[in-house]
């Protein structure tokens, strides 16, 4: 899969699937701005391609347009765009019943608006540049209901596989692909109360072994790629098995 001189968007990069993601397309020969609320990881990699970090809150449409003109005026171009950022709020994300309005707001504003927002800067100029690909990040919680509901969560993540649809047959005949990834458990920053409980947290899983981002990015580069230049609208369930199971 060749990357050389393609430019990109990876939303979410701070750590996690986005730097892992972020990191691959680097060392595939492409020009990547990494944008994040985070501050700079210390794990990005040097090289072939070039890259920026760009530390911001992608809810705010300013700093979202700022983002993505910055790496068009670096890069000459924009190829790909994809978003990883999200929230998951164990203590304050629960039941329509108890949840309070506030943390509603907040997580759709992250999980989906943030994902609107990008797109919405990324499409002028992937048309611009012929066309290009866009990969979503949702969950596998948007295929389900949970008896420990976190409804703003997954209400957030169902949203984004319509949008990612809707992205898809609105700008295919600019040649823009759009598809979402649902990703099941994976150890990540998000997750890290699973660190040292990753057995316990296998045992769940028919492949017998947590997620990595690494995972995550290998699916997602196949998505951006050529190799998948008649994939769009597609739903991607990275996760071990855990949703084919009864
Ligand atoms: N880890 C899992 O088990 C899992 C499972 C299913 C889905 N997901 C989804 O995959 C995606 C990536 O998750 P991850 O595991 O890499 O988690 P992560 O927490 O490492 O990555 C999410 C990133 O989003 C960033 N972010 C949050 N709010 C932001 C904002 N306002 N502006 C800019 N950046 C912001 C965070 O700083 C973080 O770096 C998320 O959307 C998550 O919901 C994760």
């Amino acid at each position: 899969m060749s990357f050389e001189g393609k430019a990109a968007l990876v939303a979410g990069a701070g750590g996690g699937m986005g730097l892992a993601i972020a990191n691959d397309l680097i060392t595939a020969g492409a020009n990547v701005c990494l944008a994040d609320i985070k501050p700079r990881p210390e794990e990005i990699r040097e090289g072939p391609g070039t890259s920026f970090y760009r530390q911001g809150d992608l809810t705010d449409e300013a700093v979202v347009a700022e983002t993505l003109a910055e790496t068009v005026a670096a890069f000459g171009r924009l190829d790909y765009l994809v978003n990883t950022v999200g929230v998951l709020w164990f203590e304050r994300d629960s039941s329509l019943l108890e949840i309070d309005l506030e943390t509603w707001d907040q997580v759709l504003d992250i999980n989906l608006r943030s994902h609107m927002l990008t797109a919405r800067h990324a499409v002028p100029h992937l048309r611009e540049a012929g066309g290009g690909a866009i990969v979503l990040f949702s969950s596998i919680q948007a295929l389900r209901g949970d008896r420990l509901a976190q409804d703003a969560y997954g209400a957030s993540k169902g949203a984004l596989r319509s949008l990612s649809k809707s992205i898809a047959i609105q700008f295919a005949a600019d040649n823009i692909r759009c598809n979402v990834i649902l990703p099941g458990a994976t150890l990540s920053p998000m997750q890290a109360r699973w660190q040292g409980k990753e057995d316990e947290v296998a045992r769940h899983i028919p492949l017998g072994r947590v997620g990595t981002p690494q995972d995550q990015a290998n699916a997602c580069l196949f998505l951006l790629s050529d190799k998948a230049s008649f994939i769009t609208g597609a739903e991607l369930i990275v996760d071990g098995g855990i949703t084919a199971e009864a």
